[in-house]
């Protein structure tokens, strides 16, 4: 890592060390509310973007060289390990991920492909190459937590409502683990890629652990983070934790083995700060449904949230969820601009 970057603003909020500037990134910010990202993408399937290395690296920079925010995220997506295994998956414009056929048996997850790391070239390279572009702006990586990630292993499709996955883990625990432990090796095994090649962050995304309570996580999941936690623990980079709907989990998401916390809108940060002890650094909140506000409500959100993201050890301003499609790009870029600009004595 460079001194460039081990001294980024990012990385400073991560390790709860005073920063520069307060760091700002979107979740989804490489995506489809940038016209230049629908320009590079015609006419391409999303998860064919995603393993060309030259077009990811590109995607992944659009948002930086746009907005000015303090970090790319690498543009991938969560499923991408599943069909690098030999899973056939696709993801649907307007769905989201969709199986040939969902994986719901002890026989259907006892003939589940290992992800071979040589398999994972296109990810390494397409990581590389955003870093030589990037210029010192850190890299985040990130992956789908076992939970999530089984859950559209396990509903064949997106479905809100997870009926198929709360029926396994409740009804054949012996294959859930099974099923979370494949995912779990697999996890890991992208991260592993992504930070060899030159993330400089990791990001676990655990966005529908919400529906779980506190013991069904502890019991059914929460092993299972930790072992991709555990799995990445020798690379030395901050770990974040994200979920949505998570105001009853957050202690078990930081146990999980996580460095920081991503929060969702669900929760203000100083709250979820004193859930935390006061001592993790966390990473969020601004509702997302926000953004489509006029400017003046925008500005009061986005001040509200750096107020209240003051009572943690770091705090580096995100949305609590990923950009919605439909979103200005401009507004992002002033919302940038107005994070930055509030001074450090105005938190409080
Ligand atoms: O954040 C970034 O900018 C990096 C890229 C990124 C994508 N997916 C690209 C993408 C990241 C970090 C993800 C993570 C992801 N993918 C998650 C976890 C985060 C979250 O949103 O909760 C999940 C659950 C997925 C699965 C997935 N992939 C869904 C539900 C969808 C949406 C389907 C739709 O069309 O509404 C996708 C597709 C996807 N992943 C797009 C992008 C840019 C849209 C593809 C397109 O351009 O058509």
């Amino acid at each position: 890592m460079t001194a460039t970057i081990t001294a980024a603003p990012l990385l400073a909020a991560y390790r709860g060390q005073p920063t520069s500037r307060r760091p700002v990134w979107f979740m989804r910010q490489a995506g489809r509310s940038l016209p230049e990202y629908r320009a590079v993408r015609e006419g391409t399937a999303m998860l064919d973007a995603c393993l060309n290395p030259e077009l990811a690296a590109e995607i992944t920079c659009q948002p930086v060289r746009r907005h000015d925010v303090d970090a790319a995220i690498f543009f991938s997506d969560i499923v991408v390990p599943l069909r690098l295994a030999g899973v056939a998956v696709e993801i649907v414009p307007g769905i989201g991920p969709v199986l040939d056929a969902p994986v719901r048996t002890a026989a259907d997850v006892a003939a589940l492909p290992e992800l071979d790391p040589v398999a994972l070239a296109p990810v390494r390279d397409g990581v590389a190459a955003s870093v030589a572009q990037l210029g010192g702006v850190p890299l985040i990586g990130f992956a789908g937590a076992p939970f999530t990630l089984a859950s559209y292993l396990v509903e064949g499709r997106p479905d809100r409502e997870l009926p198929a996955t709360r029926a396994l883990l409740a009804t054949d625990p012996p294959t859930w683990h099974r099923l979370l432990a494949w995912v779990g090796r697999l996890t890991s095994t992208f991260l592993r890629a992504q930070v060899e090649a030159g993330a400089v962050a990791v990001q676990l995304f655990d966005s529908w652990v919400g529906r779980l309570s506190p013991a069904e996580y502890r019991a059914s999941v929460q092993p299972h983070s930790t072992a991709v936690f555990t799995a990445v623990a020798d690379l030395d980079v901050p770990r974040v934790h994200f979920g949505t709907a998570t105001r009853d989990l957050l202690p078990d998401l930081l146990a999980a083995g996580a460095d920081v916390v991503g929060v969702a809108s669900d929760i203000g940060l100083d709250e979820a700060s004193a859930l935390l002890g006061g001592r993790v650094p966390l990473q969020g909140n601004l509702d997302p449904a926000v953004l489509a506000a006029d400017w003046a409500t925008l500005e009061a959100a986005a001040r509200d949230v750096v107020r209240r993201g003051a009572a943690a050890p770091g705090h580096v301003f995100n949305l609590g969820h990923g950009v919605p499609p439909d979103t200005d790009p401009d507004v992002l870029t002033r919302l940038v601009d107005l994070v930055h600009s509030i001074p450090p004595e105005q938190e409080s």
